[in-house]
């Protein structure tokens, strides 16, 4: 009986420590609950086939909704999901989401990220969510692609336009 019992409890113990994600290089966790955010946009990459949502937590859509992105207000946090390109099977030109790429964020902390303005940077790749980098360096490849945008903040997207 204690030996199902200990079994059990040590495959409780594998199937958390296999569930755990972990935190990227510099040192950020993900931010758990993204999966319930709100929209900000959606773009379509014609080079590498993908298709991408763009949400933010309550601090980002609050500053989208209102125009108050220039800059963003500190504690925004920004994500973008991606997936590859699909067709739906019923409707040959409609692209959907196919299989999931990976999802990256940015985080508004002008103090902290000082050195890569303003932003810290965090990728999790594929449906088992693994940390992106070798090491912390990692951000460079990230902040050096943003600059083209820095008089936008650093931050590529838009908010979409609503009703
Ligand atoms: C090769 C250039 C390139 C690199 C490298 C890159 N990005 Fe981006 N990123 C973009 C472009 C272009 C967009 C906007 C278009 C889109 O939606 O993909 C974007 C959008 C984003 C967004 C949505 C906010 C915004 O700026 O529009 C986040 C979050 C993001 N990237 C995070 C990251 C992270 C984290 C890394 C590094 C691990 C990274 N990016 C590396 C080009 C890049």
């Amino acid at each position: 009986m204690s030996k199902i019992l200990v079994f059990l409890a040590l495959f409780v113990f594998v199937g958390y420590a296999v569930a755990e994600i972990l935190p990227t290089p510099n040192g950020i966790d993900l931010p758990i609950n993204y999966k319930n955010w709100k929209v900000i946009s959606s773009s379509h990459r014609l080079d590498n086939k993908t298709l991408r949502i763009i949400l933010g937590n309550e601090v980002a859509i609050e500053a989208s909704r209102t125009g108050k992105t220039k800059s963003w207000p500190e504690g925004t946090i920004l994500g973008k999901l991606v997936w590859k390109d699909a067709i739906h099977p019923k409707w040959q030109t409609a692209i959907v989401p196919g299989k999931f790429v990976h999802a990256e964020f940015m985080f508004k902390d002008s103090i902290k990220y000082k050195e890569t303005g303003g932003w810290g940077f965090a990728r999790w790749v594929g449906s088992e969510q693994k940390p992106y980098g070798k090491d912390a360096t990692f951000v460079q490849e990230c902040f050096n692609c943003h600059t083209p945008v820095k008089d936008n903040d650093y931050v590529f997207t838009h908010p979409i336009t609503l009703p």
